[in-house]
């Protein structure tokens, strides 16, 4: 199980213009992601994501709040302490072209974190060469034929694979996708989603997802948590399937209406868009934080700010005053 608490991060931006100023990144976020578990993070560029995914693999500092890994927590430890915790949870950048250097085989890629594995459990070349070709067969790819290939021979989505073979080298309880499809061919998007999921239930390592894109979350559906992130702040989390059926939160609402109708085969829900207002970015953050966005904001909304929570009737949590479910996703027709 990992678990952050409260996790917060504001970064001062550098640079003559915008010196000083504050970003707050992250909100005093809560999450928890069960052994074996899914959950996805979906919400703007710009919302605090990748922060939040860099944060729980260890590559970022957070400046409040708590991450527990299999119930440790973090902030106790020294660096050296922390690492073997953290390498429990591999990240999967969003751009294969760059996480891979161009100068090596697929071979070399997998034996370096191998190596360091074979000398820590007394471990023999044999058994690295054994487990290069494991960990390429789990992720769909043929040893025989990749193994001496460099990056520029392999295709985007043969390249987002050496890098999740390379991730499981390790032996990792998590793994981080950020954007993990993003910058792969349409046709090629599926497969590699396909594969995490696979990975999952095969393997039993649990995979946070974290996309902008709305039918990344849908696809991944089942009991995955979804988390909506707006500028830091969860506003809605609970079961994939529960949340793009019937969103409460109007941001929620927002995101879910603008995923794209295939005319003919899916009908627009009943209520299918709610508008989002241009947002303002000069005003002061008092009160919730979609208040210059919202198209149901009151005065209250200005004045204080809504927590996450459960309400009567609202499955589940939300961070808005007048929580109201509203069918605005497009359903296929063969449901209607
Ligand atoms: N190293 C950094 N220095 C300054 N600002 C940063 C840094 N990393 C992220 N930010 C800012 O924090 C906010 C959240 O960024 P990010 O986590 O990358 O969002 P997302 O992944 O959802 O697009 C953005 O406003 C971004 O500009
Ligand atoms: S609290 Fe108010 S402004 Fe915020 S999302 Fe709900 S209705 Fe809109
Ligand atoms: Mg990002």
């Amino acid at each position: 199980m990992i678990t952050g608490n409260g996790i917060t991060k504001t970064f001062r931006q550098r640079g003559s213009v915008l010196a000083g100023r504050e970003v707050h990144a992250l909100r005093g976020v809560d999450f928890a992601i069960a052994k074996g578990g899914s959950a996805s993070f979906i919400g703007e560029s710009g919302c605090g994501k990748t922060t939040l995914g860099r944060i729980i693999a260890g590559l970022e500092t957070y400046d409040a709040g708590e991450i527990s890994i299999g119930g440790t927590p973090m902030s106790g430890l020294k660096p050296k302490q922390r690492q073997p915790h953290f390498r429990k949870i591999q990240m999967i950048h969003q751009d294969p072209y760059s996480a891979l250097n161009p100068t090596r085989t697929v071979h070399q890629t997998l034996q370096a974190p191998l190596a360091l594995r074979a000398k820590q459990t007394g471990r023999s070349r044999q058994w690295m060469d054994e487990r290069a070709a494991e960990v390429l067969s789990l992720v769909g790819l043929d040893p025989d034929t990749v193994l001496s290939r460099y990056p520029h021979q392999l295709s985007g989505g043969m390249r987002q694979r050496v890098v999740i073979a390379r991730a499981l080298t390790v032996d990792p309880e998590m793994l981080v996708a950020d954007e993990a499809v993003s910058m792969i061919d349409v046709s090629l998007r599926l497969g590699i989603l396909a594969l995490l999921k696979d990975l999952r239930e095969r393997l039993g390592v649990s995979v946070l997802f974290i996309t902008h894109d709305v039918a990344t979350a849908r696809y991944i559906g089942g009991d995955s948590e979804l988390y909506v992130i707006y500028r830091g702040q969860v506003v809605e989390r609970g079961p994939v399937d529960t949340v793009i059926a019937d969103p409460v939160h109007p941001y929620t609402q927002s995101l879910l209406s603008a995923i794209p109708v295939l005319h003919g085969l899916e009908l627009p829900g009943e209520q299918p868009v709610v508008p989002l207002a241009s947002l303002d970015e000069s005003q002061p953050d008092t009160g919730c934080l979609f208040t210059r966005r919202c198209p149901f904001h009151t005065d209250r909304c200005a004045g204080e700010r809504p927590l996450l929570r459960v309400t009567e009737d609202v499955p589940q949590e939300h961070a808005c005053f007048y929580p109201e479910r509203r069918s605005v996703v497009a359903r296929p027709m063969s449901e209607v």
